[in-house]
């Protein structure tokens, strides 16, 4: 803290008037020179009245004066320097201080002031500090500083002031530093500060304010910095007008409650150079949010909970040379996310969730310092290897690398650089725990996907307007995709939303085909896509024709014929099709009208399979890869 125990050096002066070292006095005291009495740590209850009325420094510091009453220091008239330091001042009379026009430099801190009372500083016109910090003060009246046109800083940190108004601060238009911090400020309002032209440093951090009206300092040009960390903000302060704050740098609003930045947030700040959002619970930056930032070196927006970076938010950072987004939950980088920081040279990224390097995103920077260890990276490509090489200190560590094929391009490029050593195999189970560099990258291999079985689920013969189900059971790295291609060619995707219409594949592999005709016998494909694929076929023999009696009252009569003609049942069925039987077309979708006319078509010339039961007909098994496999 800014202790200022400074106090003017006893021996010294001692040295230079030697013949007055121990001189006239109160015995408590110690006066050096007829202007210097040095009577701290005296326990003394009241100011002496018996020193030199032509001192200018008195010291006063560690005693155990309890109330200055106002004519107690009334003998010493040419005071420049009063030190009342660490007593137990609980009031100070109105006009105490009224006769002390020359005092410079005023300490009443440490002590035990509670309220401040109009006029407790009158006649205090040369005062330049004046400190009060560390007291117990609740209550400034209005006006209490209205005397002290010349003061230049005011000390009020460590105290236990709620609210701040205008009226308290009037009169201070020479004030250069405001000292607030460490109070239990929840309200500043409006236009508090807006006189204080000359205003340099406001310190308001470590209370409780939630809104801080950026009007109340608005047109100050020569503030330079506000601190308004460890407080209850949640939002970025915003003036009723556009602010104007030419003079600020550095803003600090670490440890707060802001959830958001939106557009132009920082619009009155355009020489802002170092930003500290850090510790908040920001999850959403606006695209405009830092657009007019220029100026800006670097900017913390760790301890937030951002979950992914897109859209081109950094883009106006022109000067930006330091990204601290470390310990979020950054999911994903858009590939533009970081365009723009062409002079950024610090991006730290570690802790977060990213799944991905990202490679794209960070291509076109030229970062000399990349952070990226406890991350939820598995894999690295050829692309993050050039990223990593031209960068001179890269941190990896403790990320689950996968040590498979899609490493094969970053290991062939591993040349002994120094962050390849933090590349630690996670899986699989016979890699896990060993270094990347040491695994030959013919050893870095993928499992293509398995289909454990590919079968017809529903028993017995099936006949046309059935329910076909199957399974393609499939085993595999990252849920392969599940395709099924159908007898005529056709080929459904399990990765496809929409419904297929009578064909449904879900991501499991169960396979559902409502409604089905003969057309619907033949050879199935099932094939799995995942690193490489494999595939595995199914015949579904012939499916029965419809019963006569479901199909048109025409043919009633004929089924009862039966016996050993039902191939000719079966054609009277189909010309019954063709005539466009209202039946069958209601229930039919459009993109199905077509397998209904091929399937017509194909069955003029029915081929007899001999079989009524469906099963499980020639499986053939193939498979490709698209590198090495593991045996
Ligand atoms: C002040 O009082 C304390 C205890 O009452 C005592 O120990 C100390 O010596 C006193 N100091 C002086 C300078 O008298
Ligand atoms: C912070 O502000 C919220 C309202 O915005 C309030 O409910 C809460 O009590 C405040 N916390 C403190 C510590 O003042
Ligand atoms: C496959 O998923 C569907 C829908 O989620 C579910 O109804 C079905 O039981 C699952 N099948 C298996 C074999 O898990």
């Amino acid at each position: 803290m800014m202790a200022h125990r400074q106090h003017v050096p006893l021996v010294p002066l001692c040295l230079l008037f030697l013949l007055l070292c121990p001189t006239t006095g109160a015995d408590d005291c110690t006066c050096s020179s007829q202007y210097f009495c040095n009577c701290n740590s005296q326990n003394l209850t009241g100011v002496p009245q018996s020193l030199n009325s032509f001192l200018t420094i008195l010291g006063l510091g560690n005693n155990r004066i309890t109330t200055l009453d106002s004519d107690a220091l009334n003998r010493y008239q040419q005071l420049e320097h009063l030190y009342l330091y660490g007593n137990r001042m609980t009031t100070i009379s109105t006009g105490a201080f009224r006769n002390l026009e020359k005092l410079f430099e005023l300490e009443l801190e440490n002590n035990e002031l509670v309220v401040l009372r109009a006029g407790v500083f009158q006649g205090l016109g040369n005062l330049h500090t004046l400190e009060l910090n560390i007291n117990k003060l609740r209550t400034i009246e209005a006006g209490v500083f209205s005397s002290l046109g010349s003061l230049v800083v005011l000390y009020l940190h460590y105290n236990e002031l709620q609210v701040l108004t205008p009226e308290m601060f009037q009169g201070l238009g020479n004030l250069q530093q405001l000292h607030l911090y460490n109070n239990l400020i929840t309200t500043v309002h409006p236009r508090t500060f807006s006189h204080m032209t000359k205003l340099q440093y406001l310190y308001l951090f470590f209370n409780k304010i939630h809104t801080f009206d950026l009007s109340s300092v608005s047109g100050l040009t020569s503030l330079r910095r506000i601190s308004l960390y460890n407080n209850n903000l949640t939002s970025v302060p915003q003036g009723n007008t556009a602010p104007h704050l030419p003079g600020i740098t550095h803003f600090n609003m670490l440890t707060n409650k802001v959830t958001e930045i939106s557009a132009h947030s920082f619009s009155g700040f355009d020489n802002l150079q170092y930003l500290r959002l850090s510790y908040n619970k920001i999850s959403v930056i606006h695209e405009d949010a830092f657009n007019n930032l220029r100026n800006l070196r670097e900017i913390y927006l760790n301890g937030n909970s951002l979950r992914l970076l897109d859209g081109q938010i950094f883009s106006g950072l022109g000067s930006l040379r330091m990204l601290s987004l470390e310990q979020n939950e950054i999911e994903f980088i858009s590939p533009d996310a970081l365009a723009g920081l062409t002079t950024l040279d610090h991006l730290k990224l570690e802790d977060n969730k990213l799944k991905v390097f990202p490679d794209e995103p960070i291509s076109g920077l030229q970062v000399s310092n990349l952070y990226l260890q406890r991350n939820l990276l598995s894999s690295l490509s050829d692309m993050s290897y050039r990223i990593l090489d031209r960068t001179s200190r890269v941190i990896l560590h403790q990320n689950p690398w996968k040590c498979d094929c899609r490493m094969i391009d970053f290991r062939r490029l591993m040349r002994g650089r120094s962050f390849e050593d933090q590349i630690v195999c996670d899986s699989p189970v016979e890699l896990h725990g060993s270094k990347l560099k040491d695994v030959p990258a013919g050893e870095l291999t993928c499992l293509i996907p398995l289909i454990t079985w590919f079968e017809v689920t529903n028993s017995g013969p099936m006949k046309e307007g059935d329910t076909l189900s199957l399974v393609c059971e499939v085993w595999g790295y990252k849920n392969p995709e599940i395709v099924l291609q159908l007898p005529n060619g056709k080929q459904v995707s399990s990765t496809l939303r929409q419904s297929q219409g009578r064909v449904q594949v879900l991501p499991n592999g169960t396979i559902t085909i409502y409604d089905i005709t003969q057309e619907d016998s033949g050879t199935y494909v099932c094939i799995a896509n995942g690193i490489g694929s494999t595939e595995r076929s199914l015949y579904i023999p012939e499916i029965q024709p419809k019963p006569a009696s479901q199909v048109s009252l025409n043919t009633v009569h004929m089924s009862k014929l039966a016996g050993g003609i039902l191939g000719a049942i079966a054609a009277v069925a189909i010309l019954a099709l063709l005539a466009g039987t209202v039946w069958y077309k209601r229930r039919r979708t459009q993109a199905d009208e077509q397998v209904l006319v091929d399937n017509v078509q194909v069955n003029e010339t029915p081929e007899a399979a001999g079989e009524t039961s469906v099963n499980v007909g020639d499986t053939t098994e193939n498979t490709t890869t698209e590198s090495e496999s593991r045996a």
